[in-house]
């Protein structure tokens, strides 16, 4: 029997996050960002923290709360969420996560976010490794330039400026290096759906995967 979690793997700034927290509501499942758990581990190791102490200075001192923005993660009482989504500290959590002792750490922290009401877990292996026996496992893509453009208008929505040009670069870079990496390299799984959402909505995206979850859920 397969687990009730409904996987969605992409690129960066495919649209993952947004599906994943419109689904999760819609089919009242809890979810799980692992790529914003990538960014903790690489935020830490950056404070000095070495590998063998993240998950337990996770577990200690990292709070993960909603609201209506998305979620926000607290260090002790501080605000990081504003740390975590710069583009340098999504190249950090690039680079760490190429490395097995990282994502060793982090498989059973995500496993963990395992829940019997259900789960939606996004990022770049959730359906190749992390739970490869999920029900549903969608596989989101759109080219660099229309996910360049996607991000440039979350970065300035925060009012971080960018430079179109060295953003497509960038995320071209960590397209190669996510995709090229030995371990769990960001590839669909076999039995994964494929969107291409260059040219769909978000509403279009929203509404296809509604289609798919109520062949596999019934809801
Ligand atoms: O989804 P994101 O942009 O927040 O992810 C940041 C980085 O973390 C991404 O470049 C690669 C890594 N990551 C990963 O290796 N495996 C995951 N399941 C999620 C993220």
């Amino acid at each position: 029997m397969k687990d009730n979690i409904v996987t969605i793997d992409g690129p960066s700034a495919s649209g993952k996050g947004t599906l994943a927290r419109h689904i999760a509501k819609y089919l009242g499942f809890e979810i799980l960002d692992s790529g914003l758990l990538y960014r903790v581990y690489a935020y830490l190791y950056d404070c000095g923290i070495e590998h063998a102490q993240i998950i337990k200075t996770i577990n200690q001192d990292i709070t993960f709360k909603s609201d209506d923005s998305g979620i926000v993660v607290l260090k002790e009482k501080n605000n990081i969420t504003y740390e975590l989504r710069k583009e340098s500290t999504a190249k950090a959590a690039s680079k760490i996560s190429a490395l097995l002792e990282t994502r060793e750490n982090l498989l059973l922290l995500q496993r963990g976010f395992y829940s019997p009401k259900g789960l939606v877990a996004d990022g770049r292996d959730m359906g190749t490794v992390v739970f490869p026996n999920a029900k549903l496992k969608i596989f989101l893509n759109a080219s660099p330039e229309i996910r360049a453009k996607r991000r440039q208008l979350e970065l300035q929505n925060r009012g971080q400026e960018v430079n179109m040009l060295a953003l497509i670069e960038d995320i071209k870079q960590r397209d190669l290096k996510d995709k090229t990496r030995k371990l769990s390299p960001l590839i669909p799984a076999n039995d994964s759906i494929v969107i291409d959402s260059s040219e769909m909505t978000p509403e279009e995206v929203l509404s296809f995967t509604k289609k798919l979850t109520k062949k596999e859920f019934n809801k």
